[in-house]
């Protein structure tokens, strides 16, 4: 890949203006590194409604739309629904555009490859958006376990509770693409929104080596299911393991400003442990992060632990980097791929009863 860095502001257009866009945009604002100048989506109403904010922007009902208008631009933000990733993004591709695209990747390992078929072929950069790892919070525990705070790793347990009441609301239209996701074997839980946990998992500790799942479903509605409870488990190739567990509490209320989601990370050193206790809902509100070492208890009460952050600076740093080129992309296309191979070990451990697979050997 031959990248050059721009000089100027960058001209992007988003393509996808539905509900993850709130978050997705508080990158563009006030930022001097890019340019809207486009906005994409088949709804008129979506049009109209984003079309507000940037009055300067064009808006098209397609990618083809824009492409064939000759309106110049640099790069996209894909907020596309995940079954039109793989074909979006190649068509995104050869128009010449960058693109920034939202996680999950997509499905398996052939859609995987063709997209970063297109990317070098086309010689563009394909990055997958992770915007966990700019969560402050869960940096700060990156930060304190890396400086040996809490003593030598010696393992880890994450936490989610998807619960059934409180939250924004999501459009009834997401709903049926990600009914569609999970009648193909790739459930919300575990592979929608624990495409975060597993990023983050390899963001912690680095390579898996092997992992052992145990993927249940509950149905939800007639012919609906989704997929907990379930437990995962894995070893990192630096010998630390995780274990991740994702119960379904449907008539649970939790206050959130974004989904309803329970989370926790807590990393266990010989001498103490370090604890995200939340981060897209309001589940504990204690400090967002605590470190217990020797007897004391540190809370950090000054993070910016607002999910919606993570969006914003995720997509500046992509913004930025498309000026400098230089350091991790967080994910390049590649890495991405780890993290796909990750989620899909987890499905054929638990397809074979819970054995041990190397995410390395999926197919
Ligand atoms: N990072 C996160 O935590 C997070 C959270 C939610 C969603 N997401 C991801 O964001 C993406 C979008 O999710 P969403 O919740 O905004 O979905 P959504 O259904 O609310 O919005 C999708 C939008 O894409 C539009 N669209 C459909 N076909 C299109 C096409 N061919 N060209 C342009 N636009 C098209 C739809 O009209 C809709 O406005 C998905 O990949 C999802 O997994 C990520």
């Amino acid at each position: 890949m031959t990248f050059t860095p721009f000089e100027r502001p960058v001209r992007a257009a988003f393509v996808g203006l539905g509900r993850i866009y709130d978050l997705n945009v508080r990158a563009y604002r006030d930022n001097p590194d890019v340019e809207v100048v486009a906005l994409v989506d088949p709804s008129e109403e979506r049009r109209a409604q984003r079309g507000r904010e940037w009055p300067d922007a064009h808006t098209f009902a397609s990618a083809a739309e824009l492409a064939a208008s000759g309106l110049a631009v640099d790069a996209v933000e894909a907020l596309l629904p995940i079954p039109l990733h793989t074909d979006g993004v190649v068509e995104l591709l050869g128009y010449g555009w960058h693109v920034n695209l939202q996680k999950p990747m997509c499905n398996d390992l052939a859609d995987a490859q063709r997209m970063l078929h297109a990317a070098a072929t086309n010689d563009r950069v394909l990055r997958v958006m992770e915007n966990y790892l700019f969560y402050e919070p869960l940096r700060k525990l990156k930060e304190t376990v890396e400086a040996g705070t809490i003593g030598d790793v010696v393992g880890y347990h994450l936490k989610m509770v998807a619960s059934g009441r409180g939250g924004w609301d999501v459009p009834m239209s997401s709903y049926e693409w990600q009914f569609q996701q999970m009648r193909n074997g790739r459930g919300i839980l575990v592979f929608d929104d624990g495409w975060h946990k597993l990023a983050t998992a390899l963001w912690l500790f680095g390579p898996i080596a092997e992992v052992r799942a145990w993927i249940g479903t509950t149905e939800v509605a007639p012919g609906i299911g989704m997929d907990a409870p379930t437990m995962i488990a894995w070893e990192h190739a630096n010998g630390i393991r995780g274990v991740w567990d994702i119960t379904l509490a449907t008539d649970l209320y939790l206050r959130s400003d974004y989904y309803t989601n329970d989370e926790r990370w807590e990393v266990t050193g010989k001498r103490g442990y370090a604890r995200v206790n939340r981060c897209t809902g309001r589940g504990i509100q204690q400090p967002s992060l605590e470190v217990y070492v020797d007897g004391a208890l540190t809370a950090y009460h000054d993070l910016d632990d607002d999910w919606a952050s993570s969006f914003r600076d995720s997509g500046r740093h992509w913004l930025r980097w498309l000026h400098t080129g230089d350091g991790p992309l967080w994910w390049s296309g590649e890495q991405a791929v780890d993290v796909l191979r990750f989620a899909l070990a987890a499905y054929a451990s638990s397809a074979a009863g819970g054995v041990g697979v190397d995410p390395s050997t999926v197919e």
